[in-house]
């Protein structure tokens, strides 16, 4: 699916770039991480939630303290 039609980048293409560098936290790293970047900012919204998505998804093996596992275990 299409997120961004300005840059034309699919919703695969950005859960790739968050899950294979790792380094990609922000809608703006995604851009520059794919050779592009922010044209009308309609899109950051969903990139945003890709990239939570992608990190609550990893979770599991990481500290307890850290805000993305917290994000996304129920509260005991
Ligand atoms: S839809 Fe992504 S910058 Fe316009």
């Amino acid at each position: 699916m299409i997120v961004c039609s300005c840059n034309v980048l699919s919703d695969r293409q950005i859960r790739n770039a968050v899950t294979e560098t790792q380094a990609v936290r922000t809608a703006g790293q995604v851009y520059r991480c794919l050779g592009c970047s922010a044209q009308c900012g309609r899109c950051a919204r969903t990139i945003r939630k890709l990239i939570d998505d992608v990190n609550a998804s990893a979770c599991g093996g990481c500290a307890r303290e850290c805000p993305v596992s917290a994000h996304a275990m129920p509260a005991e």
